[in-house]
């Protein structure tokens, strides 16, 4: 399934927000619903609980229109920066943001991380409460030194990625390249972590195909190593889902926290 690298100007014509939410997170029928939602959403459960990740901001970058990820997150940040790359999921997340009638809904997902919680009827409250927490949708862009030209944005106790950077990476270098500016968007000891899939050539928005850096977990683990993170935690599980092979190839689910040293 090997595809040529995407263009950044075929994903800003191509990637519809609207079929990418339909195609991942429709229940039952969404590639990313059960499997990956069940792996992202406990680690991150865990990472912001026990795991003791907190502070005064989180950046998410890469964001999408996509809102599962920061359902733990609202409940320690007092600060939530959300960013991406296409001004269509942006506009898809405002509709979240404001209650827009015809936004996606989520409320299955938010659910599910209530009862992850314990506090499985306040689906309502927690959604209130991810929108009071997030000050900002920016444009950002992987493949700048400062992600987030022209905006200097102060840097974060936390930098968090799902999902992202294998689509603009055209290799390896590239993404460690992208992993070192990230450095600067944190503050000393800062974290960072990243939930994505491994051995991933494409996947399929609608009918619409992109390609994606297939990478392996020893290629992942160097690239933090190199770009001089300190790695606290690296989980990879395998695929078991197949029934969607043909919308996306992956093999595995990986996650990575790492911090930025405290002295560099
Ligand atoms: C597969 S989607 C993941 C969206 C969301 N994080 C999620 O987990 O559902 C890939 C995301 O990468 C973003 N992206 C593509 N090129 C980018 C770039 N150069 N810089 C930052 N984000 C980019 C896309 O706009 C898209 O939202």
């Amino acid at each position: 399934m090997a595809a040529p690298h995407i263009s950044q100007q075929d994903y800003i014509n191509n990637f519809n927000a609207r079929d990418y939410l339909q195609t991942s997170y429709t229940p039952g029928k969404g590639i990313l619903f059960a499997e990956w939602i069940k792996f992202a959403t406990r680690n991150l459960h865990e990472t912001f609980t026990t795991g003791g990740v907190r502070g005064d901001t989180l950046l998410d970058f890469g964001t999408g229109a996509s809102i599962y990820h920061l359902l733990s997150a609202c409940e320690v940040f007092d600060k939530i920066i959300v960013s991406d790359f296409l001004e269509q999921n942006r506009a898809e997340f405002q509709k979240w943001l404001n209650k827009d009638p015809d936004a996606f809904d989520w409320t299955p997902i938010i659910k599910g991380v209530c009862e992850l919680e314990g506090n499985r009827e306040d689906s309502e409250k927690k959604a209130e409460k991810l929108r009071s927490k997030v000050k900002q949708v920016l444009k950002c862009d992987a493949l700048k030194r400062n992600p987030y030209d022209p905006v200097i944005v102060p840097p974060a106790d936390c930098l968090l990625v799902c999902l992202c950077l294998e689509t603009p990476c055209k290799d390896m270098k590239s993404y460690c390249n992208v992993l070192k500016n990230f450095k600067d968007l944190l503050k000393p000891g800062g974290h960072i972590i990243i939930q994505s899939v491994l051995n991933c050539s494409l996947y399929f928005v609608g009918n619409k195909s992109f390609s994606c850096l297939s990478i392996t977990k020893d290629e992942l683990e160097q690239a933090f190593k190199e770009a001089g993170y300190e790695i606290v935690k690296l989980k990879v599980v395998p695929r078991s889902e197949k029934i969607w092979a043909n919308v996306s190839d992956h093999s595995e689910y990986y996650y990575i926290h790492a911090r930025k040293p405290q002295k560099e």
